[in-house]
């Protein structure tokens, strides 16, 4: 099903250009969001340390957009948790679309004073010197896991349940400080809280990868395929597009004075078995040449999880218009060529 939304706002685009800031930007959803809004000929300005997100990520996105639109495009290394290089990167900016984060749940275990650092002094300085420069628009990134160990389904933004990770502290955090800002200098927000995000340049590699392009990967290269559980355990796999989708969305958003926060999944879920199935038939391959091997649940691991999407619907007129089995068709392809 079309959104019928979303087609309107990029013809709009095609009109109107907007200076938009990207932080994040050479990481998985940042680069993405990057090469849609060069396709629509706006201006943006891309934050990153590139601790984690690559330049080969950005390359990718010139060769995509052609040279043209890509002289729209100015990328600052640097990192948000220097308040001086925030300033800097929020000059002359519209709209800032916040994805830079450690994003990794073991990392945070493992290190949870470099995790604050990267998502709690670095949020906090980009979103006072927006509130301070009264930038227009600000989103930013949050995730699914302030869901924490909350079995309600399909999860509705107003209840959230314990927090089980740093990192998800750290995403609660930038929703409070969000709702502060609103409450205390009434500065407007919209946070949104994605489920598994998939898609094209998602890093398949290390131990912390997701398991979509670890699985793509570890099938090109004939290697295993490890399922923790008994497969049964499910998800609300998102492609990309409907991320990229609900970014611009929101930051054109007309909505009144308040702050907001979102859902963005697709409101179903997969189990990994499905998911199993749906990459290997994408593939096309007559002898699978892997194993899949299950072993114990992971301790902590959630088992299900699904978002509810009925707000972001019916406020911003969000509709995830890319399936779950296009979107793991994309990828693939895309994995397969790159
Ligand atoms: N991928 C998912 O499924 C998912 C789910 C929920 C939430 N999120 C959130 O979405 C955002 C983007 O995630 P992603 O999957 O693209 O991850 P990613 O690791 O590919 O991208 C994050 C980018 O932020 C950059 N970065 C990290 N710390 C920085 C700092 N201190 N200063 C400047 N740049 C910094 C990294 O170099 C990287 O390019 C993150 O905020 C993440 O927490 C992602």
């Amino acid at each position: 099903m079309k959104n019928i939304k979303i087609i309107k706002i990029k013809n709009k685009l095609k009109k109107k250009q907007y200076n938009w800031l990207i932080t994040g930007v050479a990481g998985f959803i940042g680069s993405n969001i990057l090469e849609e809004l060069l396709i629509l000929n706006q201006k943006v300005t891309g934050l990153d340390n590139l601790s984690t997100g690559s330049l080969k990520n950005l390359n990718l996105v010139k060769k995509s957009v052609g040279h043209k639109n890509w002289k729209n495009f100015k990328f600052i290394n640097g990192d948000i948790s220097n308040l001086k290089i925030c300033k800097k990167a929020i000059n002359g900016v519209d709209i800032i679309l916040h994805q830079a984060a450690r994003g990794s749940i073991p990392k945070s275990t493992k290190d949870p004073i470099s995790t604050n650092k990267d998502n709690i002094t670095g949020f906090l300085n980009l979103l006072t010197v927006a509130k301070d420069s009264k930038i227009k628009s600000f989103v930013y990134a949050s995730s699914s896991s302030v869901y924490g160990d909350s079995k309600v389904l399909p999860k509705i933004e107003k209840k959230v349940g314990r927090i089980l990770s740093n990192y998800a502290l750290t995403k609660k955090t930038n929703e409070e400080y969000a709702r502060l800002f609103y409450e205390l200098y009434n500065y407007k927000t919209i946070g949104l809280r994605y489920f598994n995000v998939f898609g094209k340049r998602q890093n398949p590699d290390g131990d912390y990868a997701a398991v979509i392009p670890r699985w793509i990967k570890n099938i090109l290269k004939n290697k295993d395929i490890i399922i923790n559980g008994d497969g049964k355990t499910s998800r609300d796999f998102c492609p990309i597009k409907n991320v990229i989708h609900a970014n611009i969305l929101s930051g054109l958003n007309n909505l009144k004075n308040k702050n907001y926060i979102f859902n963005v999944g697709t409101g179903s879920r997969i189990t990994l078995n499905h998911l199993y199935k749906t990459i290997l038939n994408s593939f096309d391959i007559n002898k699978k040449k892997h194993k899949l091997i299950y072993k114990d649940f992971r301790k902590g691991d959630i088992k299900h999880s699904l978002s509810s999407i009925k707000n972001i619907k019916k406020l911003l007129g969000y509709h995830p218009s890319v399936s779950f089995n296009i979107g793991i068709k994309e990828t693939v392809n895309w994995f397969k060529l790159n």
